[in-house]
């Protein structure tokens, strides 16, 4: 059995929307534990930033340009990492968007589309095209960023709590059908985060809220996920904001 909390320097990580907030703090953290990094999103210049930041501090990544609502692209990331790297240990599906602030019948056909095509079909895509290479090595981690808008109801934001009820339902079921290969598939769902999440994406642009969750938080629960000793799985993790807004 693969164990994770040996051969770190050996291990490859792929992250999703690893080009600023959540993503970028969960890429950092699995690069600082030895393991090679798979940075992916569409922008490639921030991509290359996070990379030089991992860079700077001894750390191994690459950066993938790739958008998820592209089948073909991601199939290419994982033609890629089969011949590059051969394996995948730990896939974290952190990319999404989230259109809140009207109701659900305002929202255009092509805005539901393009949430459902990045929130829910992209990690699907990811795990359909890296799955085979855990199931291949008889193990390894897929983490799903959620949010508790996946637990609540979530007014003027259904669709996007709608994508993150489904990616719960399709988290639990895949755990149950890849236990049998040494898989641990957990879903990570915080509450709100200090990140420019629904912003224009420039990291600079948002307002910094002290008593919201840091994404350093975020990225310390999946270092517990990703650490956990062989026979330990932790399925499931709520994450909330010790004061409310
Ligand atoms: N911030 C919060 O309060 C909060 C709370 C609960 C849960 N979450 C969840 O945490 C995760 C990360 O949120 P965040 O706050 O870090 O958001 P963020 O700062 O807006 O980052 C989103 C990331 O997703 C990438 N992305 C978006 N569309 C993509 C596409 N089509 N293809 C590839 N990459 C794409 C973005 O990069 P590009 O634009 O360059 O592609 C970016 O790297 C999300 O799943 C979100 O639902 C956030």
């Amino acid at each position: 059995m693969d164990d994770l909390d040996t051969g770190l320097q050996q291990k490859v990580a792929v992250v999703t929307g690893a080009a600023r907030g959540i993503g970028e703090a969960i890429s950092r953290r699995l690069a600082s534990m030895g393991m090679t990094v798979i940075l992916l999103a569409r922008d490639r210049e921030r991509l290359r930033a996070v990379l030089a930041g991992i860079e700077d501090l001894g750390g191994k990544a690459e950066v993938h340009p790739c958008d998820l609502r592209d089948e073909r692209a991601v199939e290419g990331l994982a033609s890629h990492l089969r011949q590059k790297q051969a394996r995948c240990d730990v896939l974290v599906n952190c990319a999404a968007i989230g259109l809140t602030g009207k109701p659900l019948h305002e929202m255009s056909v092509a805005e539901w589309d393009d949430l459902m095509a990045t929130n829910l079909r992209g990690p699907f895509l990811m795990i359909r095209a890296l799955a085979p290479l855990m199931i291949e090595r008889r193990g390894g981690h897929i983490i799903n960023i959620s949010s508790l808008a996946g637990r609540n109801p979530s007014p003027n934001g259904a669709a996007y709590s709608a994508s993150k009820w489904g990616l719960n339902g399709l988290t639990y079921s895949l755990a149950e059908e890849l236990r049998k290969d040494n898989i641990r598939v957990s879903v990570v769902a915080p509450g709100s985060v200090n990140t420019g999440f629904g912003g224009k994406g420039d990291p600079g642009e948002f307002k910094s809220e002290a008593w919201k969750l840091q994404p350093d938080d975020v990225a310390d629960v999946v270092e517990m996920l990703v650490r956990q000793p062989a026979q330990s799985f932790v399925s499931e993790v709520l994450l909330r904001p010790t004061r409310k807004p």
